[in-house]
């Protein structure tokens, strides 16, 4: 079965196309990244203005580079900006509707959690994933497709969400995590020390806003040159990977996997690659990253989940779904439940 995954959930508009036996045939990625620049952030109406004038462009550009027929489709429907989502699934609908072949909306979490599974050594069921992106962190037992236990997740702020806001406040653009991992490479250690937030008791939810505000007191009254605002984004960053590394860990031994999948967009940060690295040969457990353009998001981790629950049998009716929120403990199985 050959599925036409279509993700327009934030400021990426992208488009794939998966084999169940080639596998990705072909998979684009067009980033909103500079239109939204000049504002700091996500604006979500110009996020649904430029989706609707890449999408079709895009949808051609797969189609053509995979070549031959489309047997479904699948778009994500949630979460994320309604009005981006919309465009999305509104499209995918149609032209499922015009091709008649059957269509799902799928979640983005989902996608990002399965993602690993693109690649050619994929982990097996179960392992522990640590997702980290700029709206979400959590860490979930993933057992198979639909089978996911949350382990732990933010209270408040995202990882990515308190990279992007401490680099604001050291007067970085946007998005801020790529540009502070840049200047931390910078810092001296040991001048600014932070907190490891919720590492001293039991338990794997993360609380990262507080972080954020110990970078506003560390600097209060101090001159904001390049070398203190490095040896600030350094503390950070090492607060950050810590506390990752710490909660993480935590899970594998508590659930005793023999893999940790780490997916999201600050999956892309190198000081927590190696950390992460160096833990999983220290206890002998392997540590899966995607490669980088299927951390971030993408529409190749789109078509596989679809082709999974779509080959499955799954298949949405003719409405068109977008939800702002979806509690991934609403995901079920595909189809039978493969006991592991
Ligand atoms: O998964 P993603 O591309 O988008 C979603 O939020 O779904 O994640 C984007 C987030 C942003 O907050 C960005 O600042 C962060 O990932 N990010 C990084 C790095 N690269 C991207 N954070 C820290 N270090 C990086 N190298
Ligand atoms: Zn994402």
């Amino acid at each position: 079965m050959r599925v036409l995954g279509i993700e327009t959930s934030c400021d990426e508009t992208a488009a794939a196309v998966y084999d169940g036996e080639a596998g990705l045939l072909a998979h684009e990625v067009y980033s909103q990244v500079e239109l939204h620049a000049a504002y700091g952030g996500v604006v979500p109406e110009l996020a649904s203005r430029d989706h609707l004038r890449k999408l079709l462009p895009l949808l051609k550009k797969v189609l053509d580079e995979a070549g031959g027929r489309i047997d479904g489709i699948a778009c994500t429907s949630g979460p994320g900006l309604v009005g981006a989502l919309l465009v999305g699934a509104a499209v995918g609908r149609s032209l499922a509707y015009a091709w008649r072949v059957p269509c799902i909306g799928v979640h983005h979490m989902e996608g990002h959690l399965l993602a690993p599974l693109l690649e050619e050594a994929p982990p097996a069921f179960p392992f522990v994933a640590l997702l980290v992106s700029g709206g979400h962190t959590l860490l979930a037992l993933v057992r198979g497709v639909g089978r996911y236990e949350i382990l732990g997740s933010s209270v408040d702020d995202a990882a990515g969400e308190a990279f992007d806001k401490t680099a604001k406040l050291l007067g970085l653009g946007y998005p801020g995590g790529p540009q502070l991992a840049r200047l931390a490479e910078r810092g001296r250690p040991g001048v600014f020390q932070f907190p490891r937030p919720m590492t001293d008791r039991p338990g794997l939810d993360f609380s990262f806003s507080g972080l954020k505000t110990a970078v506003v007191v560390a600097l209060r009254g101090r001159a904001l040159d390049v070398e203190t605002c490095a040896d600030a984004a350094l503390a950070f960053e090492e607060a950050v990977v810590d506390t990752l590394v710490i909660k993480a860990w935590r899970a594998v031994e508590a659930t005793g996997v023999e893999s940790l999948v780490i997916a999201g967009g600050v999956g892309a940060n190198r000081r927590l690659r190696a950390r992460m690295l160096a833990m999983g040969e220290r206890y002998g457990v392997r540590v899966v990253y995607p490669r980088a353009e299927f951390c971030t998001d993408n529409a190749a981790m789109i078509a596989l989940l679809g082709h999974l629950r779509l080959a499955a049998g799954q298949r949405d009716d003719l409405s068109i779904r977008a939800r702002a929120r979806w509690p991934m403990t609403e995901l079920e199985p595909p189809g039978p439940v493969a006991i592991v």
